[in-house]
Protein backbone atom coordinates (compact mmCIF):
# COMPACT_ATOMS: atom_id res chain seq x y z
CA UNK A 1 0.00 0.00 0.00
CA UNK A 2 1.02 3.67 -0.53
CA UNK A 3 2.66 5.18 2.58
CA UNK A 4 0.40 8.20 1.71
CA UNK A 5 -2.66 7.16 1.64
CA UNK A 6 -2.84 6.95 5.35
CA UNK A 7 -1.45 10.48 5.68
CA UNK A 8 -4.16 11.79 3.16
CA UNK A 9 -6.64 9.47 5.16
CA UNK A 10 -5.59 11.01 8.27
CA UNK A 11 -5.83 14.55 7.29
CA UNK A 12 -9.17 14.21 5.53
CA UNK A 13 -11.22 15.83 8.18
CA UNK A 14 -8.75 19.14 8.18
CA UNK A 15 -7.64 19.48 4.90
CA UNK A 16 -9.68 22.19 3.71
CA UNK A 17 -8.81 24.12 6.65
CA UNK A 18 -5.28 24.00 5.39
CA UNK A 19 -5.50 23.82 2.12
CA UNK A 20 -5.27 28.02 1.00
CA UNK A 21 -2.58 27.60 -1.48
CA UNK A 22 -4.41 24.11 -2.76
CA UNK A 23 -7.53 26.13 -3.59
CA UNK A 24 -5.67 28.76 -5.17
CA UNK A 25 -4.25 26.23 -7.49
CA UNK A 26 -7.56 24.41 -8.21
CA UNK A 27 -9.16 28.09 -9.14
CA UNK A 28 -5.85 29.02 -11.35
CA UNK A 29 -6.42 25.27 -12.81
CA UNK A 30 -9.84 25.59 -13.61
CA UNK A 31 -9.38 29.39 -15.17
CA UNK A 32 -7.48 27.68 -18.00
CA UNK A 33 -11.01 26.28 -19.59
CA UNK A 34 -11.67 29.71 -20.31
CA UNK A 35 -9.30 29.46 -22.79
CA UNK A 36 -9.79 25.85 -23.96
CA UNK A 37 -12.80 25.02 -25.85
CA UNK A 38 -14.19 21.56 -24.36
CA UNK A 39 -18.04 19.91 -24.38
CA UNK A 40 -16.99 16.50 -22.21
CA UNK A 41 -19.30 13.96 -21.25
CA UNK A 42 -17.68 12.00 -18.69
CA UNK A 43 -14.97 14.27 -16.30
CA UNK A 44 -12.81 12.16 -14.15
CA UNK A 45 -11.39 14.37 -10.83
CA UNK A 46 -7.85 12.60 -10.71
CA UNK A 47 -7.05 12.65 -6.74
CA UNK A 48 -9.94 14.73 -6.06
CA UNK A 49 -9.81 14.82 -2.57
CA UNK A 50 -12.04 16.73 -0.59
CA UNK A 51 -13.64 18.70 -3.81
CA UNK A 52 -11.54 22.14 -4.01
CA UNK A 53 -11.25 21.23 -8.02
CA UNK A 54 -14.23 19.09 -8.28
CA UNK A 55 -16.65 22.34 -7.06
CA UNK A 56 -14.89 24.29 -9.83
CA UNK A 57 -15.27 21.71 -12.46
CA UNK A 58 -19.03 21.06 -11.44
CA UNK A 59 -19.73 24.84 -12.06
CA UNK A 60 -17.94 25.09 -15.01
CA UNK A 61 -19.54 22.05 -17.02
CA UNK A 62 -23.19 21.23 -15.21
CA UNK A 63 -24.03 18.67 -17.75
CA UNK A 64 -20.63 16.88 -17.89
CA UNK A 65 -21.00 13.16 -16.00
CA UNK A 66 -17.87 14.10 -13.71
CA UNK A 67 -16.62 11.40 -11.45
CA UNK A 68 -14.47 11.98 -8.76
CA UNK A 69 -10.92 9.10 -7.95
CA UNK A 70 -8.91 9.16 -5.14
CA UNK A 71 -7.31 6.17 -3.29
CA UNK A 72 -8.00 8.28 0.27
CA UNK A 73 -11.38 6.92 1.21
CA UNK A 74 -12.10 9.51 3.72
CA UNK A 75 -11.14 12.07 1.60
CA UNK A 76 -13.55 11.15 -0.77
CA UNK A 77 -16.12 10.89 2.36
CA UNK A 78 -15.73 14.80 2.35
CA UNK A 79 -15.98 15.49 -1.13
CA UNK A 80 -20.05 16.62 -2.10
CA UNK A 81 -19.98 14.95 -5.47
CA UNK A 82 -22.75 12.48 -6.66
CA UNK A 83 -20.23 10.03 -8.31
CA UNK A 84 -16.89 8.91 -6.07
CA UNK A 85 -14.78 6.28 -7.29
CA UNK A 86 -12.03 4.99 -4.04
CA UNK A 87 -9.49 3.86 -6.30
CA UNK A 88 -5.46 4.09 -7.37
CA UNK A 89 -4.57 6.89 -10.14
CA UNK A 90 -2.28 3.82 -11.76
CA UNK A 91 -5.02 1.31 -11.73
CA UNK A 92 -8.17 2.99 -13.10
CA UNK A 93 -11.63 1.39 -12.94
CA UNK A 94 -12.92 2.58 -16.27
CA UNK A 95 -12.91 0.88 -19.84
CA UNK A 96 -9.86 1.89 -22.43
CA UNK A 97 -11.06 4.99 -24.81
CA UNK A 98 -14.29 5.85 -21.99
CA UNK A 99 -13.46 9.21 -20.73
CA UNK A 100 -13.45 12.52 -22.46
CA UNK A 101 -11.52 14.89 -19.89
CA UNK A 102 -9.04 14.21 -17.17
CA UNK A 103 -8.22 17.08 -14.62
CA UNK A 104 -6.22 16.57 -11.54
CA UNK A 105 -4.99 19.31 -9.02
CA UNK A 106 -1.61 18.65 -7.08
CA UNK A 107 -1.86 14.95 -7.45
CA UNK A 108 0.70 13.94 -9.53
CA UNK A 109 3.85 14.97 -7.23
CA UNK A 110 2.60 11.98 -5.20
CA UNK A 111 2.92 9.31 -7.85
CA UNK A 112 6.66 8.46 -8.19
CA UNK A 113 6.43 6.82 -11.54
CA UNK A 114 4.90 9.53 -13.78
CA UNK A 115 5.28 7.23 -17.22
CA UNK A 116 3.09 4.20 -15.47
CA UNK A 117 0.42 7.14 -14.42
CA UNK A 118 0.18 8.95 -18.06
CA UNK A 119 0.11 5.75 -19.74
CA UNK A 120 -3.23 4.62 -17.91
CA UNK A 121 -4.94 7.98 -18.41
CA UNK A 122 -3.77 7.57 -21.83
CA UNK A 123 -5.87 4.63 -21.93
CA UNK A 124 -9.07 5.41 -20.44
CA UNK A 125 -8.85 8.18 -22.19
CA UNK A 126 -11.04 8.86 -26.15
CA UNK A 127 -9.49 9.70 -28.64
CA UNK A 128 -9.02 13.35 -28.95
CA UNK A 129 -9.27 13.90 -24.97
CA UNK A 130 -7.80 16.38 -22.78
CA UNK A 131 -5.36 16.02 -19.65
CA UNK A 132 -5.24 18.91 -17.85
CA UNK A 133 -3.29 19.05 -14.75
CA UNK A 134 -1.18 21.28 -11.84
CA UNK A 135 2.15 19.69 -9.60
CA UNK A 136 4.56 20.89 -8.14
CA UNK A 137 8.41 21.73 -9.39
CA UNK A 138 11.65 21.23 -8.41
CA UNK A 139 11.91 24.93 -6.29
CA UNK A 140 9.15 23.94 -4.01
CA UNK A 141 9.42 24.38 -0.27
CA UNK A 142 13.18 25.26 -1.55
CA UNK A 143 13.75 27.32 2.02
CA UNK A 144 12.76 24.01 3.94
CA UNK A 145 14.83 21.94 2.16
CA UNK A 146 17.49 24.30 2.26
CA UNK A 147 17.18 24.09 6.27
CA UNK A 148 17.17 21.06 6.26
CA UNK A 149 20.24 20.38 4.12
CA UNK A 150 22.60 21.95 6.65
CA UNK A 151 21.08 19.79 9.73
CA UNK A 152 21.18 16.16 7.84
CA UNK A 153 21.02 14.38 4.89
CA UNK A 154 17.82 12.41 5.15
CA UNK A 155 15.07 13.48 2.56
CA UNK A 156 12.89 15.68 4.94
CA UNK A 157 11.51 17.27 1.48
CA UNK A 158 9.57 15.83 -1.54
CA UNK A 159 11.90 15.82 -4.47
CA UNK A 160 9.75 17.23 -7.31
CA UNK A 161 10.09 16.97 -11.48
CA UNK A 162 10.97 19.32 -13.78
CA UNK A 163 8.01 20.70 -15.78
CA UNK A 164 10.15 19.42 -18.91
CA UNK A 165 10.64 16.20 -17.88
CA UNK A 166 7.16 15.89 -16.92
CA UNK A 167 6.22 17.31 -20.79
CA UNK A 168 8.76 14.33 -21.99
CA UNK A 169 6.82 11.53 -20.20
CA UNK A 170 3.20 12.73 -21.51
CA UNK A 171 5.38 12.33 -24.91
CA UNK A 172 6.15 8.76 -24.25
CA UNK A 173 3.08 7.88 -23.40
CA UNK A 174 1.54 8.91 -26.61
CA UNK A 175 -0.07 12.60 -25.42
CA UNK A 176 0.16 15.07 -28.61
CA UNK A 177 2.77 17.88 -27.38
CA UNK A 178 2.51 18.87 -24.18
CA UNK A 179 2.04 22.50 -22.67
CA UNK A 180 3.35 23.24 -19.68
CA UNK A 181 2.99 26.19 -17.72
CA UNK A 182 4.70 27.40 -14.57
CA UNK A 183 4.45 30.28 -12.12
CA UNK A 184 5.73 30.79 -8.24
CA UNK A 185 3.72 31.08 -5.20
CA UNK A 186 4.53 31.95 -2.23
CA UNK A 187 3.15 31.71 1.09
CA UNK A 188 4.30 33.68 4.45
CA UNK A 189 4.23 32.75 7.79
CA UNK A 190 5.07 33.71 10.97
CA UNK A 191 6.77 31.21 12.48
CA UNK A 192 8.34 27.75 10.69
CA UNK A 193 5.67 24.96 12.96
CA UNK A 194 2.84 27.27 11.32
CA UNK A 195 4.28 25.80 8.14
CA UNK A 196 4.72 22.40 9.59
CA UNK A 197 1.18 22.34 10.49
CA UNK A 198 0.05 23.50 7.40
CA UNK A 199 1.67 20.59 5.34
CA UNK A 200 0.54 18.05 7.82
CA UNK A 201 -2.71 19.35 7.43
CA UNK A 202 -3.38 18.54 4.58
CA UNK A 203 -1.98 14.97 4.66
CA UNK A 204 2.11 15.83 3.07
CA UNK A 205 4.52 15.88 5.87
CA UNK A 206 5.35 11.96 4.13
CA UNK A 207 8.43 11.66 2.23
CA UNK A 208 9.04 9.41 -0.35
CA UNK A 209 11.80 6.88 0.06
CA UNK A 210 12.06 8.04 3.68
CA UNK A 211 13.32 5.83 6.61
CA UNK A 212 10.88 5.84 9.60
CA UNK A 213 13.46 7.31 12.01
CA UNK A 214 12.14 10.00 14.03
CA UNK A 215 13.82 13.25 13.68
CA UNK A 216 15.06 15.03 17.46
CA UNK A 217 14.04 17.74 18.95
CA UNK A 218 17.83 19.42 18.71
CA UNK A 219 18.08 18.61 14.61
CA UNK A 220 14.48 20.40 14.47
CA UNK A 221 15.80 23.33 16.29
CA UNK A 222 18.60 23.62 14.08
CA UNK A 223 16.25 23.38 10.65
CA UNK A 224 14.18 26.20 12.39
CA UNK A 225 17.11 28.46 13.02
CA UNK A 226 18.61 27.90 9.28
CA UNK A 227 14.95 28.78 8.12
CA UNK A 228 15.61 31.75 10.29
CA UNK A 229 17.85 33.37 7.82
CA UNK A 230 15.34 33.59 4.90
CA UNK A 231 12.82 36.31 7.31
CA UNK A 232 12.06 38.97 4.80
CA UNK A 233 10.10 42.03 6.09
CA UNK A 234 9.17 39.90 9.24
CA UNK A 235 7.44 36.96 7.45
CA UNK A 236 8.88 33.60 6.48
CA UNK A 237 7.87 32.43 2.82
CA UNK A 238 7.58 29.36 1.38
CA UNK A 239 8.12 29.23 -2.47
CA UNK A 240 6.05 26.69 -4.10
CA UNK A 241 6.68 26.31 -8.10
CA UNK A 242 3.14 25.25 -9.59
CA UNK A 243 3.09 23.73 -12.88
CA UNK A 244 0.23 23.38 -15.14
CA UNK A 245 0.06 21.03 -18.23
CA UNK A 246 -2.17 19.94 -21.19
CA UNK A 247 -2.13 17.61 -23.30
CA UNK A 248 -4.73 16.26 -25.95
CA UNK A 249 -4.89 12.42 -26.59
CA UNK A 250 -4.28 12.00 -30.68
CA UNK A 251 -7.26 11.44 -32.68
CA UNK A 252 -6.02 9.50 -35.00
CA UNK A 253 -2.38 8.13 -36.35
CA UNK A 254 -2.39 11.59 -38.06
CA UNK A 255 -2.00 13.41 -35.10
CA UNK A 256 -5.12 16.11 -35.83
CA UNK A 257 -6.16 17.21 -32.70
CA UNK A 258 -8.16 20.74 -31.22
CA UNK A 259 -6.76 23.34 -31.00
CA UNK A 260 -6.31 25.28 -27.92
CA UNK A 261 -5.17 28.79 -27.53
CA UNK A 262 -3.14 29.28 -24.24
C1 LIG B 1 -2.76 17.44 -2.21
S1 LIG B 1 -4.18 16.44 -2.33
C2 LIG B 1 -5.11 17.30 -3.60
C3 LIG B 1 -6.57 16.98 -3.48
C4 LIG B 1 -7.48 17.79 -4.41
N1 LIG B 1 -7.19 17.53 -5.81
C5 LIG B 1 -7.35 19.27 -4.11
O1 LIG B 1 -7.06 20.03 -5.02
O2 LIG B 1 -7.56 19.65 -2.95
C6 LIG B 1 -3.59 15.02 -3.24
C7 LIG B 1 -4.67 13.95 -3.39
O3 LIG B 1 -4.20 12.97 -4.29
C8 LIG B 1 -4.56 11.69 -3.79
N2 LIG B 1 -3.64 10.72 -4.38
C9 LIG B 1 -2.29 10.73 -4.33
N3 LIG B 1 -1.79 9.67 -5.00
C10 LIG B 1 -2.87 9.00 -5.50
C11 LIG B 1 -3.01 7.82 -6.27
N4 LIG B 1 -1.94 7.11 -6.68
N5 LIG B 1 -4.24 7.42 -6.60
C12 LIG B 1 -5.34 8.11 -6.19
N6 LIG B 1 -5.27 9.23 -5.45
C13 LIG B 1 -4.04 9.67 -5.10
C14 LIG B 1 -4.45 11.83 -2.27
O4 LIG B 1 -5.19 10.84 -1.58
C15 LIG B 1 -4.98 13.24 -2.06
O5 LIG B 1 -6.38 13.26 -1.85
Amino acid sequence: MSPIRPSFNKAALHYNAHAFLQDEVALRLSEKLNVIAINPEVVIDLGAGTGLLTSKLSQRLPHAQLVCVDFAQHSLQSNPAQLKVCADAYQLPFANKSVDFIASNLMMQWCPDLKALFDECHRVMKPGGLMLFSTFGPDTLKELKRSWSVVDSDPHVNTFIDMHDIGDQMLQSGFNSPIMEMEKLTLTYDKVIDLMRDLKGIGAQTVHNRSKSLTGKAKFKQMIEMYESYRNEGKLPATYEVIYGHAWKKTSSLGVVPVSNY
